[in-house]
Order: structure tokens, then C-alpha cells, then sequence
């Protein structure tokens, strides 16, 4: 199939706290978004790839000019929110695909096997396809505790989801192209409350009825959030390089 990936990379990096763009962010002596791109580019997926970043961000421009070989890889102004950076690489990508990917740059040391997963689920007639890992943690809902309790702790537990129902979601998320165009043009119409809801783009063609399927993703494929993300990813780049 003819495969365009979209790469966020748009973020400001609040968490992380580096006083730079997260996808400018230096790891092992590289930006994230370098690491981002050569694993896709590793995996021979792509047709082509359009990278959203901040506004006015020269150094990203030329990152994705660096990285363009025989895959070209253009860059668009992201926008306010990460489904709008999405909408907006998107346009950019361009028509005649059969499949998009969308790929968030934080998850820059994503082994390229798992784009390659993806995109066989794709092939294989998934509409939409999405990488997941098992949770390790019990998750518990929580909700605030009555007026009399808060003298003992502000919240309580709700319930416990049975864990071996559960999985966390990582990128490339992978969508038939048809599908994800008029997921996002209903995104567009939502008002801002329901689109605020809306935090992947997995579950945003789930509200438009479309079946997603799940492929084994990778801890590799972490997503690089606070600085102690960014220590396990470059000690990551360090045990790959030795
Ligand atoms: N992203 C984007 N445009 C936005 C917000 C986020 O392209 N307006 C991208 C980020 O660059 C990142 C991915 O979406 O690759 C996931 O977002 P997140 O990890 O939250 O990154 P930031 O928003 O940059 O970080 P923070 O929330 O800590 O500020
Ligand atoms: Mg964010």
C-alpha cells in the first residue's frame, strides 16, 4: 500500500522543561525529531512524510530538510492542539494514499518493526490499527472524597478496571486514509468541549464507528514526556550504540 506518515512534533515541551521545543530537544547529541525520522525511515514504510512544527521553527525545518533522501519530507506549521497539528500535516501530506500513520515525534526511539506491524495490519484490511503494550500498574478510578472525608485525603477509589483488559497506546497509529480525512473534518465541526475529549486520533474514527485493531507496540516506543524520560531514552541510544 501507498503509506504517508504525519509526525507531530509541534509540542512546546512543558513537562520535559528544557526551555526548548520538545522536538528540538537534544538526545544523544541529536534532536528528537532526527531520532524520530531516521526510525521511520528505517522501517521502508513511508511514501512520504509531513512533520508539523512550531511556528517559525527554523532548526526543525532543516531537520526534516536533512533527513529527506528518496522519501520526501516536508514540514508544516503545527497548531494550538495536537489533533489540529495533525489536521494541518494532513493537508500537507497530500492525495493518492491508501494509508496515513500518525506519529508522534516524542516517541522518537520507536523500532522501526512496529511501523512495519502496523502497516501489515493495514494491508491486511484493518481500517484503523494501533500499537499497544500491557498496563504493569493496577489503574483504579478515583473520585473526590465526600465533605466529612477530606480531612483524611481529598480522593477515593471509584473501582479497579480488570487489568488484563487494559492497554496503553503508543504512535504510529495507522488509518486507512479515507477514514482518518473524514474523522478529522468531523473533528472540525465538533465544538470545542467534545473535541477536547477526543485524545488520540485512534479514538476519534472510534466515534465515527470504525473498528481499530490492536498490534503489539514496544517499551522502546516510550514517549518521551518528563526528564526521566529523557534519561531512559538516552541510556536506550547508549545500549543500541554499544
Ligand atoms: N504536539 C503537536 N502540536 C501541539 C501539541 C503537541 O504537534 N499543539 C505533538 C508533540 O510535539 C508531541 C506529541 O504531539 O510529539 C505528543 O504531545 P506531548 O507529548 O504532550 O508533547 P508536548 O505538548 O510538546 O509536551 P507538554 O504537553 O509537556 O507541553
Ligand atoms: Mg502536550
Amino acid at each position: 500500500p501507498r503509506i504517508g506518515v504525519v509526525v507531530v512534533a509541534a509540542g512546546s515541551g512543558q513537562r520535559l522543561g528544557y526551555g526548548l521545543p520538545k522536538a528540538q530537544v537534544p538526545l544523544a547529541g541529536r534532536t528528537i525529531l532526527a531520532h524520530a525520522l531516521e526510525g521511520i525511515l528505517a522501517s521502508g514504510i513511508a511514501e512520504r512524510i509531513c512533520v508539523a512544527v512550531p511556528p517559525r521553527d527554523s532548526v526543525l525545518r532543516e531537520v526534516c530538510t536533512g533527513a529527506s533522501g528518496q522519501v520526501p519530507v516536508t514540514a508544516v506549521e503545527g497548531g494550538a492542539s495536537r489533533a489540529a497539528s495533525v489536521s494541518r500535516a494532513l493537508a500537507g501530506l497530500g492525495p493518492d494514499l491508501d494509508g496515513i500513520l500518525v506519529h508522534d515525534a516524542a516517541r522518537a526511539l520507536t523500532p522501526p518493526e512496529v511501523f512495519v506491524r502496523v502497516v501489515e495490519a493495514l494491508a491486511a484490511g484493518a481500517k484503523a490499527v494501533i500499537p499497544a503494550v500491557p498496563v504493569a500498574d493496577t489503574i483504579k478510578t478515583a473520585v473526590p472524597s465526600a465533605a466529612d472525608q477530606q480531612a483524611i485525603a481529598g480522593e477515593k477509589v471509584a473501582g479497579t478496571p480488570d487489568r488484563s483488559l487494559l492497554r496503553a497506546v503508543q504512535t504510529p497509529q495507522g488509518f486507512d486514509a479515507a477514514a482518518l480525512t473524514a474523522a478529522h473534518r468531523s473533528l472540525a465541526a465538533m465544538g470545542p468541549l467534545e473535541a477536547e475529549g477526543i485524545t488520540d486520533d485512534a479514538m476519534l474514527v472510534e466515534s465515527q464507528g470504525t473498528e481499530v485493531f490492536l498490534v503489539p507496540g514496544s517499551p522502546e516506543a516510550l514517549k518521551i514526556t518528563t526528564p526521566l524520560d529523557l534519561m531512559t531514552a538516552e541510556a536506550l541510544v547508549a545500549a543500541r550504540d554499544r
